[in-house]
């Protein structure tokens, strides 16, 4: 194998989540808070892609990308809008995307929580609330048991640690508590979801794959000792913390690169200062775009001798002018990772189209197709023809 070649059926693929990009649902959690004006743009998710009706037209874009795999979430709310009622018409509107997926020999990785909770759980304390794992537990029954055959991978929880933060600690996102107490205690539970969801899922489909979708950032720092040791205990913390508390609930490892953190001392305990004191700003998220980080963080999963997917890695660039060379960097080093015997075994670039930003709204662009959110209309960028080339020939 040359060093820019990767191995024999290598996942090519996107990633999109459901409330990002379908538009129109007016039970969740989310699109209740967006409407209180908490949008940095002032904008709400409203119609956002209306993937829910043009899915066949953006899984045939995929498809002309030379896409062998495609990662969807489904929307717990859309399915059971009031408590214990499940919207039957909704379960086969899923059921329809992912055969059409099928029909099209992607291999399906479906998230099936996605930041977003059904309003009615939400008004209940949400993940705070102690029957929120016997709801998740039976929702997702009802879905392995509907749509079982159709999906490849199996992602419980995307991103874990992310919400915790956000939803729990700095408190951006909904429900907006800054409590640690509440922090540890959430990120407990959503332990306990997985690994219970995990057990249905294999009760019911024994050779199913199933993990999660775990953010990664790469802390690191110059020679100070102190940074060198504050960096060991973020990445213990942030990255690696739910896996090892849950390992044994896992077929795979699924990880979400984006960037880099340098540490530095001084930066570190004004940043910690500020998410204690006020919530956590824009501005504070400083971070770097840094290509040899996914090398780094794929190496800290090698050990647990399980297949490794990238399931999100994508960039903020409207003009497009960096996204190329993104790709390309981030490939080089997971190709490192893969020479030096790590079993990643796929890629999937977030985004296949703009979609709604959670709390930074429409303004952030991560398509590999550009939205036109007055007309809906697509348009590829020029990322998604040199990236459905790198998939073409399995090589950039
Ligand atoms: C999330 C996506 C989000 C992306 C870009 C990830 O952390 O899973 O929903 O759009 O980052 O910010």
């Amino acid at each position: 194998m040359t060093t820019n070649q990767f191995p024999k059926n290598f996942l090519w693929g996107v990633a999109i989540s459901g409330h990002q990009t379908e538009g129109d649902n007016l039970n969740s959690d989310w699109c209740v808070w967006e409407k209180n004006g908490k949008i940095e743009d002032g904008s709400i998710s409203g119609e956002a892609c209306d993937f829910y009706h043009r899915y066949q037209a953006d899984i045939d874009s995929a498809k002309s990308l030379n896409l062998n795999a495609f990662r969807l979430s489904i929307e717990w709310s859309r399915i059971e809008p009031t408590e214990g009622k499940f919207d039957e018409k909704e379960i086969e509107h899923y059921k329809n995307v992912l055969l059409y997926l099928k029909q099209n020999n992607f291999k399906v990785f479906l998230t099936l929580w996605h930041f977003t909770l059904p309003q009615w759980l939400a008004t209940q304390g949400g993940w705070e609330n102690k029957k929120t794992i016997f709801y998740f537990q039976r929702y997702i029954e009802k879905i392995v048991k509907k749509f079982g055959n159709l999906v490849d991978f199996w992602l419980t929880l995307n991103e874990p640690t992310m919400y915790t933060g956000a939803a729990y600690l700095t408190g951006v996102w909904p429900p907006e508590k800054r409590s640690f107490l509440k922090t540890v205690k959430v990120f407990c539970k959503l332990m306990e979801a997985h690994k219970k969801s995990y057990e249905i899922i294999h009760h019911l489909i024994p050779e199913a794959k199933v993990g999660i979708a775990q953010n990664v950032v790469y802390f690191h720092s110059p020679q100070n000792p102190m940074d060198k040791y504050l960096s060991w205990f973020f990445n213990f913390l942030y990255n690696k913390l739910f896996y090892l508390l849950t390992k044994k609930y896992h077929d795979f490892i699924g990880l979400n690169y984006y960037y880099a953190y340098l540490v530095s001392n001084l930066n570190l305990v004004k940043k910690i200062k500020r998410i204690i004191v006020k919530s956590l700003k824009k501005k504070d998220l400083k971070v770097e775009i840094y290509p040899p980080g996914i090398y780094q963080v794929i190496k800290m999963f090698k050990k647990y001798k399980i297949p490794i997917y990238i399931t999100e890695n994508g960039l903020d660039d409207a003009d497009d002018k960096k996204r190329p060379e993104f790709i390309r960097d981030h490939l080089k080093w997971i190709n490192e990772a893969i020479q030096e015997g790590t079993q990643v075994k796929g890629y999937l670039h977030w985004s296949l189209m703009d979609n709604f930003e959670w709390q930074e709204g429409f303004e952030p662009k991560y398509g590999l197709f550009e939205v036109d959110y007055k007309t809906l209309e697509r348009k590829p960028r020029q990322s998604a023809k040199f990236y459905s080339e790198i998939a073409k020939n399995n090589r950039f």
